[in-house]
């Protein structure tokens, strides 16, 4: 794309082009090769994969997938797409997906390494699990979850756990069984896991008793406690809390005092299931295998239900292709369990596929920025997978170090946020040292897995760019009015996928009507339409189509703010400061953050008479927002404005101070209630000094616009 626009005034700009439509200027990148070497060895190299996956051979081509996985009953209709935008796939299938991960690995891998784990003290060795044991112990895990817990296929159970081995291993039990399991980032407040058990239904909750994080022991126990209190408190009783121990011999981890005829310590209840086994539950392929809670527009995170047969077909099939996982790789994914890209390719796709699976417990820069590598050396870990913000931080702190290890990938990817062209760079050139390929893989909790990347060994690559529809997933940009927006034509619009495919979620949890008009409703013309082409997937990021076919993906259009690769709804952030007795209201916005990419920053107007100070007010907020949510949301700053920018009729406008945080122009401000507090709160946050204002990238524009 050479010719960039001119820059022209915010009016000038709306005048000829519709939100979605704003123009982006861009530097086209170049393309970076796969090496032949990666080629000769990769799992998909044949170009026909494109044929295949053409529209001309959907559903039938998402088979091929199907086919990599053990069915109890092998299914009949690929895809049941009678009630959109509800989907059934391989209906009539059944299967376990525990199975499919530990047991049918036994004849040939019974003693290979199924998961390392890596605690973050650097002197403990890294201990290795093999297929046996994993399915040792998942097996007994299964039985106490089944006699003691008294769970049952179908019933719904909340695990609150950090980085360690038994994660993985409480959700496969829950698969053994038909459990559904819902797992919370273990980051999050207890106040926030409470929210989920409740919504979620959860009698048990699971949890561990402390772990390492940046080099201290925090007492996880205690957020099990408030998780309890908050979920009752919102009409659902915890009946059990079981809780493992972060260390062996019965060394306890946390001080918090164990609550009589509630809690149990899961390694004691555990012997009285030595060697025991329990057959694994034959599922319908619709079967729910787990929720995951995601933040969107509004203040209540919706639990994504995704299925057993579709999930596990999906992201077995992109981990073979797009992470070009062998079962002899040893396969290091530095995200958290606790999110889907834990789930889908820490989890269930690479042990699918039968290989070494890495889990780190704790920082990546502790005790050094060295420590990625030397753990990738020692391991001898071949692909890598990580985010913008840690590839950031590694190269801020540490850009000499992956050259002093001795580690080879053939394969990295990055996920979760666009990645800038010079973090790539870095990424690619140091640690990848010029011989890895990388994919970046676009997608959502809400996908189960990949949308958008390159195919590793048949696409060139190009720095921040994610790339095609990844096979069989057929994506569209829509301007405003759902007309399609052509390559090339150097606008940003909404990146929509027209189709269905087995890894999309089935509903949200006790909402199907949220899930229709969240994902859906934006550009369907017939609501009563049974035909899926009429039911765009609607994804919720602004993108832009290269020439060349490749999407690359500027970020949220609605009110969530991606920290670090997370994603936070400002409304949720918002009512944790309305917690505070002494503010009236309050707003967040996303601020643009050097190595984090977005950070939340809070404004709040206060009630009358309010003594207290600024600072003892920022602190009651600052810890509010930590107590509801979690540390990831810790905003930059809580600015104490003596009144918001609204409009007439009362609305407050975000937009406005997102412009303020960000140094960008913050429009035509005339037609405001009160137009003389945008100075004031100005003045307040930049200082007395005008400071000249940038263009800012597309997400922030788009933040706070009606949609
Ligand atoms: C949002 C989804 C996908 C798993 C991790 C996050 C952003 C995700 C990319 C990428 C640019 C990306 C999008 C998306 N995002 N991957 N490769 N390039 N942006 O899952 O918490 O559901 O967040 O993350 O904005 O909508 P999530």
């Amino acid at each position: 794309m050479s010719g960039s626009t001119p820059m022209r005034s915010g009016k000038e700009r709306a005048a000829e082009l519709s939100e979605a439509e704003i123009a982006v200027h861009w530097r086209e990148e170049g393309y970076f090769q796969p090496s032949s070497r990666f080629i000769g060895q990769a799992n998909l190299s044949d170009p026909s994969v494109r044929e295949r996956f053409s529209e001309a051979h959907f559903p039938e081509c998402f088979r091929e997938y199907a086919d990599l996985l053990t069915w109890d009953h092998y299914w009949q209709t690929t895809l049941d797409s009678s009630k959109p935008p509800f989907y059934n796939w391989f209906v009539g299938g059944r299967l376990n997906v525990c199975y499919n991960c530990v047991d049918r690995h036994l004849p040939k891998h019974k003693n290979k390494a199924a998961l390392i784990f890596v605690g973050e003290p650097e002197e403990d060795a890294p201990q290795s699990i093999t297929y046996q044991e994993l399915y040792v112990r998942v097996n007994e895990v299964a039985a106490l979850l089944q006699e003691f817990a008294g769970l049952k296929t179908g019933d719904r159970v909340t695990i609150h756990m950090p980085m360690v081995p038994e994660l993985p291993i409480t959700m496969l039990a829950c698969a053994r069984l038909g459990v559904v399991h819902s797992v919370v980032f273990g980051g999050f407040s207890g106040e926030s896991c409470g929210r989920r058990i409740a919504d979620s239904g959860s009698q048990v909750l699971i949890t561990t008793d402390g772990y390492y994080r940046s080099g201290k022991l925090l007492d996880h126990k205690a957020n099990a406690d408030l998780a309890v209190k908050t979920a009752a408190e919102e009409g659902q009783k915890v009946e059990k809390v079981l809780i493992w121990r972060r260390f062996p011999n019965g060394r306890s981890a946390t001080s918090t005092p164990m609550v009589e005829g509630r809690d149990y310590v899961i390694n004691d209840l555990l012997t009285k299931y030595r060697g025991r086994r329990v057959a694994p539950v034959s599922q319908p392929a619709e079967a729910p295998l787990f929720l995951m809670y995601t933040s969107g527009t509004t203040g209540r995170p919706k639990g994504c239900q995704h299925s057993s047969g579709g999930y596990l077909a999906y992201v077995a099939g992109t981990s073979k292709f797009v992470q070009d996982i062998h079962p002899e790789d040893v396969y290091w994914c530095l995200a958290d369990i606790g999110w889907i890209t834990g789930h889908s390719y820490i989890v269930y796709g690479p042990l699918a596929l039968g290989a070494t699976s890495v889990i780190y417990e704790g920082v990546p820069t502790f005790p050094d920025p060295g420590r990625p590598w030397r753990i990738a050396e020692r391991l001898d870990v071949n692909i890598f997978h990580t985010s913008p913000t840690s590839i950031r931080m590694l190269r801020k702190v540490g850009p000499e170090e992956p050259a002093k290890y001795h580690y080879h990938f053939k394969h990295m990817t990055t996920v979760g946020e666009p990645i800038e062209p010079e973090a790539w760079k870095w990424y690619y050139h140091s640690v990848g040292k010029d011989e890895a390929v990388i994919v970046d893989t676009w997608w959502q909790t809400e996908t189960g897995g990949f949308l958008c990347s390159t195919l590793p060994a048949l696409d060139r690559m190009k720095p921040g760019s994610a790339g095609p529809g990844v096979p069989g997933i057929y994506p569209v940009i829509l301007d405003e009015n759902g007309q399609e927006v052509p390559p090339g034509s150097n606008k940003a619009g909404n990146i929509c996928i027209r189709n269905p495919w087995p890894g999309l979620m089935q509903t949200i949890w006790r909402d199907p009507d949220r899930f229709v008009k969240q994902y859906f409703s934006r550009y369907n013309k017939d609501p009563k339409s049974k035909d899926w082409h009429d039911w765009p997937y609607f994804a919720g990021d602004g993108a832009l189509l290269a020439p060349d076919g490749y999407y690359r993906i500027l970020g949220r259009i609605d009110d969530v703010i991606n920290v670090a690769g997370h994603r936070l709804g400002t409304k949720e952030i918002e009512s944790a400061c309305l917690t505070v007795p002494e503010v009236a209201e309050a707003a967040v916005v996303p601020v643009v953050d050097e190595l984090r990419g977005r950070l939340p920053e809070v404004y709040v107007s206060l009630k009358p008479g309010v003594t207290a100070s600024p600072s003892a007010i920022q602190e009651k907020v600052v810890h509010a927002i930590e107590v509801e949510i979690g540390k990831i949301a810790r905003p930059r700053s809580v600015q104490i404005v003596s009144d918001m920018p609204k409009t007439r009729s009362g609305k407050i406008m975000r937009r406005v101070l997102a412009a303020i945080s960000n140094t960008m122009d913050v429009g035509d401000v005339t037609t405001l209630a009160n137009p003389d507090v945008v100075e004031q709160i100005r003045t307040a946050v930049q200082g007395k000094e005008k400071k000249a204002a940038r263009s800012g990238p597309e997400d922030i524009k788009a933040f706070g616009q009606e949609h």
